[in-house]
């Protein structure tokens, strides 16, 4: 069995003293491949860097809506230059975060709509983040959203009606830890979505499933992410690993094998 974290940030520094560990630690529960996520220019650089390092890491590059502020024309052209590297298989993490207005609304909007433009123009699936933000982001998607290269909403926690949007649209639906809490909402929409467009991640170091909630998350931790689905589903790991991992190699066109 082989797993994909599909959304990981392997380069913050809650992974420096131990990098090499929590590797060893996610190939010892069936973690293949490992897709870490920029989300300012500083983290997306290391994640090219720890594509280059480790063979089953892969990278995206981009800025998250926190810090849409600091995005400017200087820093895009360096993002896009950074799109070139070869294991770079996405833009993101983008989109909007109306919960914690860490950078305007409007900034965040416009940001958002030039992160998308240069997805379409390299031709690179996008990684996005949405929260509290549904009806400007399903706005800004349905206008932008031509000659796209499909992308995942990450850690998706909507409502069924927006996965049916999101679904209508090419897009995969992923998620992570919050699938494991008691207090989850949306298990329907994790029964629904078809298998054809289901992804998981870990988010870490944030988002620890149970029984590790509260405490550092890590990508070997997925696997408790993909049991918790295959149990919603009623269908075995090994087939929800198999599809799920089969949909990463997909949109990200990962060179790994599918066992
Ligand atoms: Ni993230």
């Amino acid at each position: 069995m082989k797993l994909v974290d599909t959304h990981a940030h392997l380069d913050m520094e809650n992974f420096d003293r131990d990098r090499d560990a929590v590797m060893e630690r996610a190939h010892a529960s069936g973690v293949g491949c490992i897709i870490t996520v920029g989300y300012d220019l500083r983290s997306s650089v290391k994640a090219v860097r720890l594509a280059n390092d480790y063979d089953c890491v892969y990278a995206v590059v981009g800025v998250h809506p926190h810090d849409a502020q600091s995005v400017t024309p200087e820093l895009m052209q360096v993002i896009e230059e950074l799109s070139f590297a070869p294991k770079v298989v996405a833009i993101g993490e983008i989109g909007l975060d109306y919960y914690r207005n860490l950078s305007p609304r409007d900034v965040q909007r416009d940001v958002f709509k030039r992160f998308l433009s240069l997805a379409r123009k390299r031709q690179l699936p996008v990684v996005i983040h949405e929260r509290n933000a549904e009806e400007d982001c399903m706005k800004i998607l349905d206008d932008e959203w031509h000659e796209m290269k499909g992308g995942v909403m990450h850690c998706f926690s909507g409502p069924w009606d927006m996965a049916e949007k999101c679904l209508s649209m090419g897009f995969y639906l992923s998620f992570g830890g919050p699938v494991t809490f008691l207090n989850f909402r949306n298990k329907d929409v994790v029964k629904r979505v078809p298998l054809s467009r289901l992804l998981v991640e870990t988010d870490c170091p944030y988002l620890a499933p149970e029984p590790f909630r509260g405490k550092r998350n890590e990508p070997a931790y997925v696997r408790l992410v993909a049991e918790k689905i295959a149990e919603l589903r009623g269908i075995n790991i090994e087939e929800l690993a198999a599809r799920t991992t089969a949909n990463a190699r997909g949109l990200f066109g990962l060179d790994i094998g599918n066992n």
